[in-house]
Protein backbone atom coordinates (compact mmCIF):
# COMPACT_ATOMS: atom_id res chain seq x y z
CA UNK A 1 0.00 0.00 0.00
CA UNK A 2 1.84 2.98 -1.03
CA UNK A 3 -1.12 5.85 -0.01
CA UNK A 4 -3.00 5.34 2.49
CA UNK A 5 -5.47 6.87 5.23
CA UNK A 6 -5.48 5.76 8.97
CA UNK A 7 -8.45 5.48 10.77
CA UNK A 8 -8.40 4.88 14.77
CA UNK A 9 -11.42 2.87 15.85
CA UNK A 10 -11.33 2.22 20.07
CA UNK A 11 -7.68 2.32 19.97
CA UNK A 12 -7.28 0.13 16.87
CA UNK A 13 -5.33 1.75 13.68
CA UNK A 14 -6.61 0.71 10.33
CA UNK A 15 -4.99 1.27 7.26
CA UNK A 16 -7.39 2.08 3.78
CA UNK A 17 -5.75 2.30 0.81
CA UNK A 18 -6.28 5.72 -1.22
CA UNK A 19 -6.46 6.51 -4.76
CA UNK A 20 -6.26 9.21 -8.08
CA UNK A 21 -7.75 10.13 -10.42
CA UNK A 22 -5.83 11.33 -13.66
CA UNK A 23 -7.10 14.72 -12.61
CA UNK A 24 -5.96 14.64 -9.21
CA UNK A 25 -9.17 13.94 -7.03
CA UNK A 26 -8.56 11.44 -4.42
CA UNK A 27 -10.47 9.21 -2.35
CA UNK A 28 -10.07 6.69 0.53
CA UNK A 29 -11.37 2.96 -0.29
CA UNK A 30 -13.51 1.57 2.07
CA UNK A 31 -14.79 -1.08 0.54
CA UNK A 32 -13.10 -3.52 3.18
CA UNK A 33 -13.51 -1.09 5.89
CA UNK A 34 -17.23 -3.39 7.01
CA UNK A 35 -15.04 -6.60 7.33
CA UNK A 36 -11.94 -5.42 8.76
CA UNK A 37 -13.95 -2.96 11.17
CA UNK A 38 -17.56 -4.22 11.07
CA UNK A 39 -18.12 -0.18 10.36
CA UNK A 40 -20.01 1.14 7.50
CA UNK A 41 -19.56 4.75 6.22
CA UNK A 42 -23.04 6.65 6.12
CA UNK A 43 -23.34 9.17 3.81
CA UNK A 44 -26.90 10.91 3.29
CA UNK A 45 -27.45 11.58 -0.35
CA UNK A 46 -24.22 10.02 -1.81
CA UNK A 47 -22.80 13.57 -1.26
CA UNK A 48 -19.21 12.58 -0.59
CA UNK A 49 -19.72 8.72 -1.67
CA UNK A 50 -17.36 7.62 -5.14
CA UNK A 51 -19.99 5.24 -6.66
CA UNK A 52 -17.38 4.15 -9.36
CA UNK A 53 -14.57 5.04 -11.58
CA UNK A 54 -15.24 5.95 -14.88
CA UNK A 55 -13.53 7.60 -18.08
CA UNK A 56 -16.40 9.57 -19.82
CA UNK A 57 -16.94 13.18 -17.71
CA UNK A 58 -14.84 15.21 -15.25
CA UNK A 59 -16.23 18.37 -13.74
CA UNK A 60 -14.23 20.56 -10.94
CA UNK A 61 -17.09 21.79 -9.68
CA UNK A 62 -15.10 24.46 -7.24
CA UNK A 63 -14.03 25.82 -10.75
CA UNK A 64 -17.01 25.38 -12.87
CA UNK A 65 -14.73 22.73 -15.45
CA UNK A 66 -16.60 20.32 -17.01
CA UNK A 67 -15.19 18.26 -20.26
CA UNK A 68 -16.20 15.53 -22.10
CA UNK A 69 -13.68 12.66 -22.68
CA UNK A 70 -10.77 15.48 -21.65
CA UNK A 71 -12.64 17.89 -24.09
CA UNK A 72 -13.70 21.14 -21.98
CA UNK A 73 -18.09 22.10 -22.96
CA UNK A 74 -16.94 25.86 -24.24
CA UNK A 75 -15.03 23.82 -27.14
CA UNK A 76 -17.81 21.63 -28.19
CA UNK A 77 -20.71 23.42 -27.70
CA UNK A 78 -18.77 26.62 -30.07
CA UNK A 79 -17.39 24.14 -32.90
CA UNK A 80 -19.20 20.58 -32.39
CA UNK A 81 -22.51 19.06 -32.65
CA UNK A 82 -24.40 16.96 -30.72
CA UNK A 83 -24.40 13.63 -32.41
CA UNK A 84 -20.68 14.51 -33.02
CA UNK A 85 -20.21 14.29 -29.12
CA UNK A 86 -22.95 11.58 -28.39
CA UNK A 87 -19.91 9.22 -30.65
CA UNK A 88 -17.28 10.79 -28.48
CA UNK A 89 -19.20 9.96 -25.11
CA UNK A 90 -20.35 6.74 -26.34
CA UNK A 91 -17.37 5.21 -28.30
CA UNK A 92 -14.75 7.40 -26.34
CA UNK A 93 -13.42 9.35 -29.01
CA UNK A 94 -14.79 12.31 -31.97
CA UNK A 95 -15.00 10.51 -34.83
CA UNK A 96 -13.68 11.04 -37.93
CA UNK A 97 -15.52 11.62 -41.02
CA UNK A 98 -16.06 7.80 -41.96
CA UNK A 99 -16.96 6.83 -38.12
CA UNK A 100 -19.16 9.82 -38.10
CA UNK A 101 -20.49 8.64 -41.42
CA UNK A 102 -21.28 5.10 -40.22
CA UNK A 103 -23.12 6.44 -36.73
CA UNK A 104 -25.18 8.84 -38.70
CA UNK A 105 -25.97 6.12 -40.95
CA UNK A 106 -26.74 3.98 -37.91
CA UNK A 107 -29.22 6.22 -36.17
CA UNK A 108 -31.05 6.78 -39.72
CA UNK A 109 -31.52 2.86 -39.97
CA UNK A 110 -32.95 2.54 -36.81
CA UNK A 111 -34.89 5.75 -36.64
CA UNK A 112 -38.37 4.16 -37.07
CA UNK A 113 -39.94 2.82 -34.18
CA UNK A 114 -41.73 -1.06 -34.51
CA UNK A 115 -44.59 -0.40 -36.37
CA UNK A 116 -46.34 -2.02 -33.44
CA UNK A 117 -45.37 0.28 -30.91
CA UNK A 118 -47.49 2.94 -32.08
CA UNK A 119 -50.27 1.01 -30.78
CA UNK A 120 -49.31 1.62 -27.34
CA UNK A 121 -49.22 5.64 -27.44
CA UNK A 122 -52.92 5.44 -28.07
CA UNK A 123 -53.85 3.47 -24.86
CA UNK A 124 -52.13 6.58 -22.88
CA UNK A 125 -54.63 9.23 -21.84
CA UNK A 126 -54.50 12.90 -23.67
CA UNK A 127 -53.15 13.72 -20.52
CA UNK A 128 -50.14 11.79 -19.51
CA UNK A 129 -46.98 13.42 -18.71
CA UNK A 130 -44.43 12.99 -21.85
CA UNK A 131 -41.92 11.91 -19.43
CA UNK A 132 -44.05 8.77 -18.36
CA UNK A 133 -44.64 7.67 -21.82
CA UNK A 134 -41.27 8.08 -22.64
CA UNK A 135 -39.73 5.79 -19.93
CA UNK A 136 -42.81 3.19 -20.56
CA UNK A 137 -41.97 3.27 -24.14
CA UNK A 138 -38.27 3.22 -24.45
CA UNK A 139 -39.19 -0.06 -21.91
CA UNK A 140 -41.53 -1.74 -23.92
CA UNK A 141 -38.57 -1.14 -27.08
CA UNK A 142 -37.05 -4.12 -25.06
CA UNK A 143 -39.84 -6.34 -26.17
CA UNK A 144 -39.36 -5.49 -29.89
CA UNK A 145 -35.87 -6.24 -30.21
CA UNK A 146 -34.50 -9.61 -29.44
CA UNK A 147 -30.74 -8.70 -29.65
CA UNK A 148 -31.05 -6.95 -26.61
CA UNK A 149 -27.72 -5.94 -25.14
CA UNK A 150 -26.69 -7.95 -22.13
CA UNK A 151 -22.71 -8.34 -21.23
CA UNK A 152 -22.77 -11.56 -23.19
CA UNK A 153 -24.02 -10.20 -26.22
CA UNK A 154 -22.43 -6.20 -25.43
CA UNK A 155 -19.45 -7.24 -28.44
CA UNK A 156 -21.62 -8.08 -30.85
CA UNK A 157 -24.60 -5.79 -30.59
CA UNK A 158 -23.78 -2.39 -28.61
CA UNK A 159 -23.35 -0.43 -31.52
CA UNK A 160 -26.55 -0.97 -33.10
CA UNK A 161 -28.34 -1.30 -29.81
CA UNK A 162 -26.96 1.73 -28.98
CA UNK A 163 -27.89 3.86 -31.90
CA UNK A 164 -31.41 2.17 -31.82
CA UNK A 165 -31.73 3.52 -28.45
CA UNK A 166 -30.19 7.04 -29.29
CA UNK A 167 -32.31 7.57 -32.76
CA UNK A 168 -35.72 6.34 -31.01
CA UNK A 169 -35.61 8.03 -28.06
CA UNK A 170 -36.29 11.71 -30.60
CA UNK A 171 -38.58 9.36 -32.38
CA UNK A 172 -40.23 8.66 -29.01
CA UNK A 173 -40.79 11.99 -27.61
CA UNK A 174 -42.24 13.47 -30.67
CA UNK A 175 -44.86 10.60 -30.68
CA UNK A 176 -45.31 11.24 -27.27
CA UNK A 177 -45.74 15.15 -27.93
CA UNK A 178 -48.37 14.18 -30.89
CA UNK A 179 -50.89 11.80 -29.13
CA UNK A 180 -51.17 14.54 -26.74
CA UNK A 181 -52.29 17.33 -28.74
CA UNK A 182 -54.60 14.54 -30.95
CA UNK A 183 -52.14 14.89 -33.70
CA UNK A 184 -51.08 11.91 -36.25
CA UNK A 185 -47.79 10.84 -35.95
CA UNK A 186 -44.83 12.15 -38.66
CA UNK A 187 -42.16 10.00 -39.11
CA UNK A 188 -38.48 10.47 -39.51
CA UNK A 189 -37.07 11.95 -42.89
CA UNK A 190 -34.10 10.11 -43.35
CA UNK A 191 -32.39 12.73 -45.86
CA UNK A 192 -32.61 14.61 -42.32
CA UNK A 193 -30.08 15.17 -39.56
CA UNK A 194 -30.80 14.43 -36.22
CA UNK A 195 -32.39 17.74 -34.47
CA UNK A 196 -33.98 18.68 -37.44
CA UNK A 197 -35.84 15.66 -37.82
CA UNK A 198 -36.84 16.16 -34.27
CA UNK A 199 -38.44 19.31 -34.52
CA UNK A 200 -39.76 17.55 -38.39
CA UNK A 201 -41.46 15.16 -36.62
CA UNK A 202 -42.71 17.20 -33.68
CA UNK A 203 -44.13 20.56 -35.78
CA UNK A 204 -44.53 19.18 -39.37
CA UNK A 205 -48.46 18.89 -40.52
CA UNK A 206 -49.71 16.09 -42.91
CA UNK A 207 -50.14 18.91 -45.01
CA UNK A 208 -46.79 21.42 -44.66
CA UNK A 209 -43.80 19.91 -43.37
CA UNK A 210 -42.24 22.26 -40.81
CA UNK A 211 -40.23 25.05 -41.94
CA UNK A 212 -36.48 24.39 -39.98
CA UNK A 213 -35.09 27.60 -39.45
CA UNK A 214 -31.43 27.08 -38.62
CA UNK A 215 -30.88 29.33 -35.55
CA UNK A 216 -33.79 27.11 -33.93
CA UNK A 217 -32.11 23.89 -35.43
CA UNK A 218 -28.63 25.04 -34.03
CA UNK A 219 -30.03 25.98 -30.57
CA UNK A 220 -31.99 23.14 -29.89
CA UNK A 221 -28.59 20.52 -30.85
CA UNK A 222 -26.89 23.07 -28.59
CA UNK A 223 -29.31 22.33 -25.53
CA UNK A 224 -28.97 18.49 -25.89
CA UNK A 225 -25.48 18.99 -26.31
CA UNK A 226 -25.02 20.86 -22.95
CA UNK A 227 -27.07 17.43 -21.25
CA UNK A 228 -25.18 15.56 -22.79
CA UNK A 229 -23.22 13.72 -19.94
CA UNK A 230 -22.84 15.06 -16.23
CA UNK A 231 -20.90 12.25 -14.51
CA UNK A 232 -22.75 10.54 -11.12
CA UNK A 233 -26.02 12.53 -11.46
CA UNK A 234 -29.09 11.21 -9.86
CA UNK A 235 -30.16 9.42 -12.91
CA UNK A 236 -26.99 8.29 -14.41
CA UNK A 237 -26.42 6.65 -11.27
CA UNK A 238 -29.92 5.55 -11.53
CA UNK A 239 -28.81 3.81 -14.99
CA UNK A 240 -25.93 2.33 -13.22
CA UNK A 241 -27.48 0.80 -10.89
CA UNK A 242 -30.37 -1.04 -12.84
CA UNK A 243 -27.31 -1.55 -15.41
CA UNK A 244 -25.48 -3.38 -12.23
CA UNK A 245 -27.96 -5.90 -12.11
CA UNK A 246 -27.29 -6.91 -15.60
CA UNK A 247 -30.52 -5.63 -16.89
CA UNK A 248 -30.31 -4.66 -20.54
CA UNK A 249 -29.81 -1.05 -22.12
CA UNK A 250 -33.41 -0.53 -22.68
CA UNK A 251 -34.49 -1.35 -18.97
CA UNK A 252 -31.94 0.74 -18.03
CA UNK A 253 -32.36 3.98 -19.42
CA UNK A 254 -35.91 4.03 -19.15
CA UNK A 255 -34.92 4.03 -15.40
CA UNK A 256 -32.80 6.74 -16.22
CA UNK A 257 -35.94 8.64 -17.49
CA UNK A 258 -38.04 8.13 -14.28
CA UNK A 259 -35.21 9.57 -11.78
CA UNK A 260 -34.46 12.56 -14.19
CA UNK A 261 -38.70 13.16 -14.27
CA UNK A 262 -38.20 14.74 -10.68
CA UNK A 263 -38.09 18.67 -10.25
CA UNK A 264 -35.00 18.69 -8.51
CA UNK A 265 -33.23 16.71 -11.21
CA UNK A 266 -34.27 16.92 -14.67
CA UNK A 267 -37.73 18.03 -13.94
CA UNK A 268 -36.15 21.47 -12.89
CA UNK A 269 -36.16 22.89 -16.31
CA UNK A 270 -40.21 23.08 -16.32
CA UNK A 271 -40.08 23.88 -12.82
CA UNK A 272 -38.38 27.46 -13.61
CA UNK A 273 -40.74 28.16 -16.45
CA UNK A 274 -43.74 27.78 -14.06
CA UNK A 275 -41.87 30.09 -11.58
CA UNK A 276 -40.94 32.53 -13.67
CA UNK A 277 -44.85 32.52 -14.94
CA UNK A 278 -46.48 32.27 -11.53
CA UNK A 279 -43.69 35.28 -10.75
CA UNK A 280 -44.70 37.44 -13.89
CA UNK A 281 -48.63 36.64 -13.10
CA UNK A 282 -48.23 37.77 -9.70
CA UNK A 283 -47.11 41.19 -10.88
CA UNK A 284 -43.64 40.38 -8.82
CA UNK A 285 -40.28 41.67 -9.49
CA UNK A 286 -39.04 38.69 -8.15
CA UNK A 287 -38.44 39.87 -4.81
CA UNK A 288 -41.06 38.54 -2.82
CA UNK A 289 -40.15 35.22 -4.45
CA UNK A 290 -36.34 35.18 -3.68
CA UNK A 291 -38.15 36.46 0.18
CA UNK A 292 -39.83 32.88 -0.22
CA UNK A 293 -37.17 30.96 -1.45
CA UNK A 294 -34.94 31.45 1.52
CA UNK A 295 -37.54 30.67 3.79
CA UNK A 296 -37.49 26.65 4.51
CA UNK A 297 -41.54 26.99 6.01
CA UNK A 298 -42.59 28.36 2.58
CA UNK A 299 -41.90 25.12 0.48
CA UNK A 300 -40.22 27.19 -2.60
CA UNK A 301 -36.88 27.09 -4.10
CA UNK A 302 -34.80 29.13 -6.58
CA UNK A 303 -35.65 26.81 -9.36
CA UNK A 304 -32.50 26.53 -11.47
CA UNK A 305 -29.99 27.90 -8.72
CA UNK A 306 -27.95 25.38 -7.05
CA UNK A 307 -26.54 22.40 -7.54
CA UNK A 308 -24.68 19.06 -5.42
CA UNK A 309 -21.37 19.74 -7.58
CA UNK A 310 -21.13 22.64 -8.59
CA UNK A 311 -20.25 25.40 -5.74
CA UNK A 312 -19.04 28.17 -8.79
CA UNK A 313 -21.30 29.18 -12.14
CA UNK A 314 -22.32 26.20 -13.90
CA UNK A 315 -20.15 26.38 -17.07
CA UNK A 316 -23.47 24.99 -18.80
CA UNK A 317 -25.92 27.95 -17.49
CA UNK A 318 -22.42 30.52 -19.19
CA UNK A 319 -23.68 29.39 -22.15
CA UNK A 320 -27.34 29.11 -22.62
CA UNK A 321 -27.46 32.25 -21.15
CA UNK A 322 -25.34 33.94 -23.98
CA UNK A 323 -27.52 31.49 -26.38
CA UNK A 324 -31.04 32.74 -25.02
CA UNK A 325 -29.47 35.83 -25.61
CA UNK A 326 -28.71 35.66 -29.51
CA UNK A 327 -31.60 33.30 -30.05
CA UNK A 328 -34.18 35.41 -28.78
CA UNK A 329 -32.46 38.31 -30.63
CA UNK A 330 -32.47 36.40 -34.41
CA UNK A 331 -35.97 35.58 -33.72
CA UNK A 332 -36.70 38.77 -32.63
CA UNK A 333 -38.67 37.32 -29.81
CA UNK A 334 -38.93 39.60 -26.78
CA UNK A 335 -39.59 37.85 -23.95
CA UNK A 336 -40.79 39.07 -20.57
CA UNK A 337 -39.92 35.79 -18.27
CA UNK A 338 -36.21 36.55 -19.56
CA UNK A 339 -36.52 40.00 -18.16
CA UNK A 340 -37.56 38.31 -15.07
CA UNK A 341 -35.01 35.88 -15.12
CA UNK A 342 -32.11 37.95 -15.42
CA UNK A 343 -33.38 39.98 -12.72
CA UNK A 344 -33.81 37.26 -10.13
CA UNK A 345 -29.89 36.12 -10.71
CA UNK A 346 -28.82 39.79 -10.18
CA UNK A 347 -30.62 39.77 -7.03
CA UNK A 348 -30.00 36.24 -5.95
CA UNK A 349 -26.34 36.43 -6.65
CA UNK A 350 -26.05 39.60 -4.66
CA UNK A 351 -27.82 37.77 -1.51
CA UNK A 352 -26.27 36.57 1.60
CA UNK A 353 -28.41 33.58 1.96
CA UNK A 354 -27.01 32.64 -1.95
CA UNK A 355 -23.54 33.68 -1.66
CA UNK A 356 -22.85 31.96 1.58
CA UNK A 357 -24.59 28.83 0.02
CA UNK A 358 -22.54 29.10 -3.01
CA UNK A 359 -25.81 28.59 -4.80
CA UNK A 360 -25.38 30.07 -8.87
CA UNK A 361 -27.34 29.56 -11.88
CA UNK A 362 -27.66 25.89 -13.07
CA UNK A 363 -28.30 24.55 -16.97
CA UNK A 364 -32.06 24.47 -16.26
CA UNK A 365 -32.59 28.52 -15.40
CA UNK A 366 -32.42 29.51 -19.26
CA UNK A 367 -32.70 26.40 -21.34
CA UNK A 368 -36.19 26.89 -20.96
CA UNK A 369 -36.74 30.24 -22.03
CA UNK A 370 -35.13 28.71 -25.11
CA UNK A 371 -37.40 25.88 -25.94
CA UNK A 372 -40.11 28.14 -25.03
CA UNK A 373 -38.79 30.74 -27.92
CA UNK A 374 -38.44 27.89 -30.20
CA UNK A 375 -42.18 26.50 -29.59
CA UNK A 376 -41.64 23.48 -27.17
CA UNK A 377 -44.46 23.18 -25.09
CA UNK A 378 -43.62 23.26 -21.18
CA UNK A 379 -44.49 19.51 -20.60
CA UNK A 380 -41.75 18.51 -22.90
CA UNK A 381 -38.96 20.39 -21.32
CA UNK A 382 -37.69 17.70 -19.73
CA UNK A 383 -37.88 15.14 -22.38
CA UNK A 384 -35.45 17.09 -24.55
CA UNK A 385 -32.56 16.88 -21.33
CA UNK A 386 -33.55 12.98 -21.64
CA UNK A 387 -32.89 13.19 -25.06
CA UNK A 388 -29.86 15.05 -24.62
CA UNK A 389 -28.40 12.98 -21.87
CA UNK A 390 -28.88 9.84 -23.51
CA UNK A 391 -25.45 9.25 -24.82
CA UNK A 392 -24.37 9.75 -21.63
CA UNK A 393 -26.99 7.20 -20.34
CA UNK A 394 -25.75 4.36 -22.68
CA UNK A 395 -21.90 5.72 -22.07
CA UNK A 396 -22.17 4.59 -18.25
CA UNK A 397 -24.13 1.47 -19.30
CA UNK A 398 -21.60 0.47 -21.42
CA UNK A 399 -19.24 0.78 -18.61
CA UNK A 400 -20.91 -1.06 -15.92
CA UNK A 401 -21.24 -3.92 -18.45
CA UNK A 402 -17.65 -4.21 -19.89
CA UNK A 403 -16.09 -3.93 -16.17
CA UNK A 404 -15.93 -7.72 -15.88
CA UNK A 405 -15.24 -6.86 -11.99
CA UNK A 406 -17.98 -4.87 -11.70
CA UNK A 407 -20.41 -5.36 -8.78
CA UNK A 408 -23.87 -4.94 -8.42
CA UNK A 409 -24.95 -1.66 -6.78
CA UNK A 410 -25.96 -2.91 -3.30
CA UNK A 411 -25.73 -0.09 -0.47
CA UNK A 412 -26.16 -0.64 3.23
CA UNK A 413 -28.16 0.96 5.32
CA UNK A 414 -28.40 2.08 9.54
CA UNK A 415 -31.12 0.35 10.48
CA UNK A 416 -33.21 2.72 13.15
CA UNK A 417 -36.92 1.02 12.96
CA UNK A 418 -37.82 -1.59 15.89
CA UNK A 419 -35.79 -4.40 17.55
CA UNK A 420 -36.97 -7.84 17.83
CA UNK A 421 -41.13 -7.63 18.30
CA UNK A 422 -43.13 -10.56 17.91
CA UNK A 423 -46.44 -11.78 16.00
CA UNK A 424 -49.57 -10.29 17.95
CA UNK A 425 -52.92 -12.40 16.85
CA UNK A 426 -55.52 -9.77 15.54
CA UNK A 427 -57.76 -10.75 18.39
CA UNK A 428 -55.26 -9.41 20.83
CA UNK A 429 -54.11 -6.31 18.77
CA UNK A 430 -54.41 -2.82 20.12
N1 LIG B 1 -33.24 27.82 -3.55
C1 LIG B 1 -33.15 28.12 -2.22
N2 LIG B 1 -32.32 27.45 -1.37
C2 LIG B 1 -31.57 26.47 -1.88
C3 LIG B 1 -31.63 26.12 -3.25
C4 LIG B 1 -32.50 26.83 -4.09
N3 LIG B 1 -32.59 26.54 -5.38
N4 LIG B 1 -30.78 25.09 -3.47
C5 LIG B 1 -30.22 24.80 -2.30
N5 LIG B 1 -30.69 25.64 -1.33
C6 LIG B 1 -30.25 25.70 0.07
C7 LIG B 1 -30.82 24.55 0.89
O1 LIG B 1 -32.05 24.87 1.46
C8 LIG B 1 -29.72 24.34 1.89
O2 LIG B 1 -29.82 25.36 2.86
P1 LIG B 1 -29.39 25.08 4.40
O3 LIG B 1 -27.93 24.78 4.36
O4 LIG B 1 -29.74 26.34 5.12
O5 LIG B 1 -30.23 23.91 4.87
C9 LIG B 1 -28.44 24.60 1.12
O6 LIG B 1 -28.83 25.51 0.08
C10 LIG B 1 -27.83 23.34 0.48
O7 LIG B 1 -28.83 22.72 -0.33
P2 LIG B 1 -29.06 21.16 -0.45
O8 LIG B 1 -30.50 20.91 -0.78
O9 LIG B 1 -28.49 20.46 0.75
O10 LIG B 1 -28.14 20.86 -1.69
P3 LIG B 1 -28.17 19.54 -2.56
O11 LIG B 1 -26.80 19.39 -3.09
O12 LIG B 1 -28.75 18.42 -1.80
O13 LIG B 1 -29.21 19.89 -3.73
C11 LIG B 1 -30.13 20.77 -5.71
C12 LIG B 1 -28.86 20.35 -4.98
C13 LIG B 1 -29.79 21.04 -7.18
C14 LIG B 1 -31.17 19.63 -5.66
C15 LIG B 1 -30.70 22.05 -5.02
O14 LIG B 1 -29.77 23.10 -5.15
C16 LIG B 1 -32.05 22.46 -5.61
O15 LIG B 1 -33.08 21.98 -5.15
N6 LIG B 1 -32.06 23.36 -6.63
C17 LIG B 1 -33.30 23.73 -7.31
C18 LIG B 1 -33.67 22.65 -8.29
C19 LIG B 1 -32.79 22.68 -9.54
O16 LIG B 1 -32.55 23.73 -10.12
N7 LIG B 1 -32.35 21.49 -9.94
C20 LIG B 1 -31.55 21.34 -11.19
C21 LIG B 1 -30.13 20.90 -10.90
S1 LIG B 1 -29.08 21.09 -12.36
C22 LIG B 1 -29.72 19.99 -13.51
C23 LIG B 1 -29.46 18.58 -13.12
O17 LIG B 1 -28.32 18.13 -13.34
O18 LIG B 1 -30.37 17.92 -12.65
Amino acid sequence: MDKYAELKIDGKVYRLPTIEGSEGERAIDISSLRNETGYITLDDGYGNTGSCKSSITFIDGEKGILRYRGIPIEELAEKSSFIEVAHLIIMGKLPNSAELRRFSDLLTENELLHENMKYHFESFPATAHPMAILSSMINAASCFYPELVTQDSMREHFEVEAARLLSQVRTIAAFAYRQSRGLPFMYPKPEYKYTANFLHMMFSLPYQDYELRPEIVKALDLIFLLHADHEQNCSTATVRTVASSKANLFASAAAGVCALWGPLHGGANQAVLEMLEEIHRSGDDGSKFIQAAKDKNSGKRLMGFGHRVYKNYDPRAKIIKKACDDVLAKLHVKDPLLDIAKRLEETALQDPYFIERKLYPNVDFYSGIIMRAIGIPVEMFTVIFAIGRMPGWIANFKEVMEDRTARIYRPRQIYVGPTLNHYVPIKDRK
